[in-house]
Formats: structure tokens, C-alpha cells, sequence
């Protein structure tokens, strides 16, 4: 087996996942705005060596840990480096790549994903730090007249340009090609996502294969199939069955493994989606998580940027990710 092959494997083991704590600078002062907390660097280390130090979510339940550029090079409050304290859990350090989802000229509301210029460099300087893999994302909006085929091809276009480029740096990167359900006006069916998802990652893995990815070599990170968040509910087992059928329809059995993203949902749909998808049927590749809010938002609630809560904080945290570990194995019940 490749190197990529092993990490890719490593990162999906049975009863295992993947912590997405890679919020952007921007995105993170929107978290720490719902608990009133000012978004400095030395909070931002508080929070994630509040997660990172939940030792038993991280040695039992967690496979990587997706960071951000300022937290690959981050130290824990007496000198640790966070790489070092990962490597201390058996957890695979990672890094967001991408430099976001910017407004794609000549289309209304869509957008594609940017930061490949310079990319192989900093990747050479990412694996310098330790990182093992890589994740970049690209965003497909569902409304009126979107998404057009330009910008699905656009974005899986450069995500499989940036997934070339991580395996030539030896990264296994996490192909992220996100279908929104929380985007606007976000009232479509669960028939138009399973559409849009079923195009989506057609047109992915075109790319993936014109690039000369090794399929063998990468994770990749879609949304489930589920309605809009203002869009009709249905049941988990439909969701169940569509995502496992559309992914079944796109994804060679080659890719090791999948690793959802949570997106919209509430901690628990979450948790009860992934595991109802393991419940009809065998299946060809990995099916786990790869969480940031569904991990995350007891934990920051329950923490609140106060020292004493540390322990309340890493308890929640513990919490939902041997909640997914149960829900990666099918065995997770409400
Ligand atoms: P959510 O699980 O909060 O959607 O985040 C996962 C992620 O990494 C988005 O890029």
C-alpha cells in the first residue's frame, strides 16, 4: 500500500473520525459571537486546547484534526506545540488549504474556490510542519438557476488541481465539494439535492481522474443528501437511502473512505443519519465523519470561554464524538 494510501486508511479506521476545527479567522468570531467571547489569539488557543486535551474523545474517537494556519503553528498554554500534542493522541494533524469561496464573475451568487497560486509551495512548507493531509472546499449553492454547470465545473476543476498537488507533496488531500442545504433560499427537496449532489461528484471525480489523482490516496468530504433547512423534512432512512445511493452511483470503490460534513444539521440528525446509512447494506468504501459544528457546539456552549469550564466543555465535546464513533459503526441509537 502507498504512504497516502495508509494515512487515507488511518484517517477513516473503524470506529473513527475526523475533527473539523479548521473555522477561518472569520468564522471562528462568529462562533465565539454566540457565547459573547472576544476572538483574540490567546482565546482561540483556549478553545482549541480545550478540544485538543479531551483525551479520551481524541485517543478513542478521533482519527485527525483539521486545522487552520494560525493553529498548525499554535502552541498549547505551556509550550506544547498542538502538532505535538495531536501526535501525543494518535491524531493525524491536517490543514485547510483553501483561501475561500469568492464571488464567481459573470454568475450571480456563486462562487468559486480560490488559493492554488503558490499552493505547491506552502503545501511543501504545511508537510514541513507535519501535516499528514489536506482539505479544501468548494461550495455549490442550490436556487433558481443554480447551480450552473460553470460553476460546478470550475470548482471540481480546482479541487482536483489542489488534490494533485497534495499527493505530489505527499498529503492526502480531502476533497470537500460541499452541496449547500443551509445556503439561500434553502427551501429545495431532498430530490434536488440528491440531483445536484449526483452531478456534483460525477463532475468531481472527471476531474479528479483527468488530474491524475490516485483515488486510492484521498478522502472525500461531501454533505449528505437531505432537504434545504427551510425545505420539506423527511425521514432519516430516506436520507439514509439516498446518500448511500448517490454515492454509490459516483464513487469508485477504490476511495477508502468518506467523511461527511454536518452542514445544516443539528448534532444529533448527524449522528442518526450517518449511522442509519450503515444499517442498509454493505458498503464499498468507509463511511464516517468529518464534523466541525456537529462536534463542536455543545462543546463551545457548554465551555463559554471560562477557564473553570474546561472540563463541562471537553465532557460535551467526549460526548458527541463517541456518539459519531457509535454512528460510523451503525450502532448509534437515540
Ligand atoms: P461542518 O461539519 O460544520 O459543516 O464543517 C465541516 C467543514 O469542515 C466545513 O468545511
Amino acid at each position: 500500500m502507498s504512504r497516502l494510501s495508509e494515512i487515507a486508511n488511518q484517517l477513516v479506521a473503524p470506529g473513527k473520525g475526523i475533527l473539523a476545527a479548521d473555522e477561518s479567522t472569520g468564522t471562528i468570531k462568529k462562533r465565539f459571537d454566540s457565547i459573547s467571547l472576544e476572538s483574540t489569539e490567546t482565546n482561540r488557543r483556549d478553545y482549541r486546547e480545550m478540544l485538543f486535551g479531551a483525551t479520551e474523545a481524541m485517543t478513542g474517537y478521533i482519527s485527525g484534526v483539521i486545522l487552520f494556519d494560525e493553529t498548525i503553528r499554535q502552541s498549547a498554554a505551556d509550550g506544547t506545540p498542538f502538532v505535538e500534542m495531536l501526535a501525543a493522541t494518535n491524531c493525524l494533524p491536517g490543514i485547510k488549504v483553501d483561501t475561500g469561496a469568492k464571488p464567481m464573475p459573470g454568475y450571480i451568487d456563486e462562487t468559486v474556490t480560490e488559493g492554488l497560486d503558490g499552493l505547491r509551495d506552502r503545501l511543501a512548507e504545511y508537510a514541513r510542519i507535519g501535516a499528514a493531509f489536506a482539505k479544501w472546499r468548494g461550495v455549490i449553492g442550490i436556487g433558481e438557476n443554480k447551480p450552473t454547470r460553470a460553476s460546478v465545473h470550475a470548482n471540481a476543476h480546482a479541487l482536483a488541481r489542489y488534490a494533485a498537488l497534495c499527493q505530489e507533496a505527499g498529503i492526502v488531500p480531502i476533497v470537500e465539494p460541499e452541496v449547500l442545504a443551509d445556503g439561500k433560499p434553502g427551501n429545495h427537496t431532498i430530490e434536488t439535492c440528491e440531483k445536484v449532489t449526483t452531478d456534483t461528484l460525477g463532475e468531481v471525480f472527471e476531474q479528479l481522474r483527468m488530474a491524475g489523482v490516485a483515488l486510492d490516496g484521498m478522502i472525500l468530504k461531501p454533505n449528505m443528501v437531505i432537504p434545504g433547512v427551510n425545505g420539506p423534512k423527511v425521514s432519516i432512512q430516506e436520507v439514509a437511502e439516498r446518500t448511500v445511493r448517490t454515492l454509490k452511483a459516483t464513487v469508485p470503490s477504490i476511495v477508502p473512505g468518506i467523511a461527511f460534513l454536518s452542514g445544516g444539521q443539528t448534532s444529533e440528525q448527524a449522528s442518526a443519519n450517518l449511522s442509519a446509512m450503515h444499517n442498509i447494506g454493505k458498503l464499498p468504501w468507509a463511511l464516517t465523519f468529518s464534523y466541525g459544528r456537529a462536534l463542536q457546539a455543545e462543546a463551545l456552549q457548554a465551555w463559554g470561554g471560562k477557564a473553570e469550564n474546561v472540563e463541562a466543555g471537553r465532557r460535551a465535546f467526549i460526548h458527541r464524538a463517541r456518539m459519531n464513533s457509535l454512528a460510523s459503526l451503525g450502532q448509534w441509537a437515540p
